[in-house]
């Protein structure tokens, strides 16, 4: 029995050398001082030796007990240590590295634009009103003093819906004009309003796309000549470029306002010059307007004898473009990260 418990306490000594893991000892101790441990048999066998012998033998077993559990601890706090090194070597922290900024959203630059507009326009006295953007053939074009075959209905490349239940034309509307006449259907003058929305038509390069956004304007009340309308939208572009910029009124044809005129402003991307943007002419449209034609009154049942009116529809992207500098309308529509970072604004 003595020489079991030699070879005992060198093997198991020998297995709590070699442990890599915590584990590994903790197997070792259970096997060794565990219930069925081998020391734990062997001192069982105990009450089988003679008196003189048992003595000494207990006295060994324990003597046995105290080495493997000193042993044994040393082990483990080296283990454990060695653990900790490794984990602090592995999940070192770099604290000079600068700090990671949480990426925020902005606003998409057309929604800013549109929101700059729809406030100057306010604090004139214009306030908002929408339309539907799926129209009848009737409030995109024949109110408007657009009648079928009408040869500047060949100016709007629309898109035709399937017609509607009643076998009416419908489309995705081409202007926001058409708000014009819900308002005035609905509405008695005087009538100060504008319509911000989207468009649609079938049309796209570098200054044209399928879906772009107006803002419509009009005004009907009594006396209304075209040097208000003039001045309101000389005031508006002043404010809008915070900047007095090269503007021009070119007389111009709808079939809904007469006289009409289109606004272009001076080319920002070649300074007047020509260039691919301004398609080499200097100038690029921002918008139409004239003084509302009076079959577009008669036609929403406002009397044209004592009322007139003004009315424009002013594109939102083109006045974007020269505002924020930004050479291709299409860019607004890509939605390309890195160019809707460089213009969010919160
Ligand atoms: C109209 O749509 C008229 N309804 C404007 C109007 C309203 C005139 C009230 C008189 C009274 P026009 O088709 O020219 O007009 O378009 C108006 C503006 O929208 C243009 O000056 C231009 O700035 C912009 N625009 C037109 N087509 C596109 C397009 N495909 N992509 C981006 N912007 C466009
Ligand atoms: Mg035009």
């Amino acid at each position: 029995m003595r020489m079991e418990l030699e070879s005992l306490q060198r093997e198991s000594l020998a297995r709590l050398q070699g442990a890599e893991s915590v584990a590994d000892l903790e197997q070792i101790r259970v096997q060794v001082l565990g219930k069925k441990g081998a020391l734990t048999q062997l001192l069982r066998g105990l009450g089988g030796v003679s008196a003189e012998e048992r003595p000494v033998l207990g006295e060994l077993a324990n003597a046995l007990k105290g080495v493997f559990n000193e042993v044994l601890a040393a082990r483990l706090e080296l283990l454990q240590r060695r653990d900790l090194d490794l984990r602090l070597q592995s999940e070192r922290l770099d604290v000079t590295l600068p700090g990671r900024l949480p990426s925020v959203g902005g606003v998409h630059p057309i929604t800013r634009a549109l929101r700059e507009i729809t406030d100057i326009f306010s604090s004139m006295g214009f306030p908002s009103a929408t339309g539907p953007e799926v129209e009848d053939d009737w409030h995109n074009f024949g109110a408007l003093n657009i009648p079928v075959d009408h040869p500047a209905r060949e100016m709007h490349d629309t898109f035709y819906l399937p017609s509607g239940p009643r076998g009416e034309k419908r489309l995705l509307r081409t202007h926001t004009s058409p708000v014009q006449i819900h308002v005035m259907e609905n509405r008695s003058p005087p009538l100060r309003i504008i319509a911000p929305g989207k468009v649609f038509r079938c049309d796209s390069d570098l200054t044209h796309t399928p879906m772009f956004h107006q803002v419509e304007g009009f005004l009907v009340d009594e006396g209304v000549h075209f040097g208000q309308l003039k001045g309101i939208l000389a005031q508006f572009l002043r404010l809008f470029f915070e900047r007095e910029l090269p503007v021009r009124f070119r007389p111009s044809f709808f079939p809904f306002t007469e006289p009409s005129a289109e606004v272009d402003m001076g080319c920002l991307f070649c300074g007047g010059q020509g260039c691919r943007v301004c398609k080499g002419n200097g100038w690029l449209e921002v918008l139409g307007c004239g003084l509302i034609h009076p079959a577009v009154l008669s036609n929403v049942g406002i009397d044209r004898e004592k009322y007139s009116g003004f009315a424009f529809g002013m594109g939102v992207e083109r006045l974007a473009m020269l505002k924020y500098g930004i050479h291709d309308l299409r860019l607004f529509f890509e939605n390309d990260v890195r160019f809707l970072e460089q213009h969010a604004r919160v």
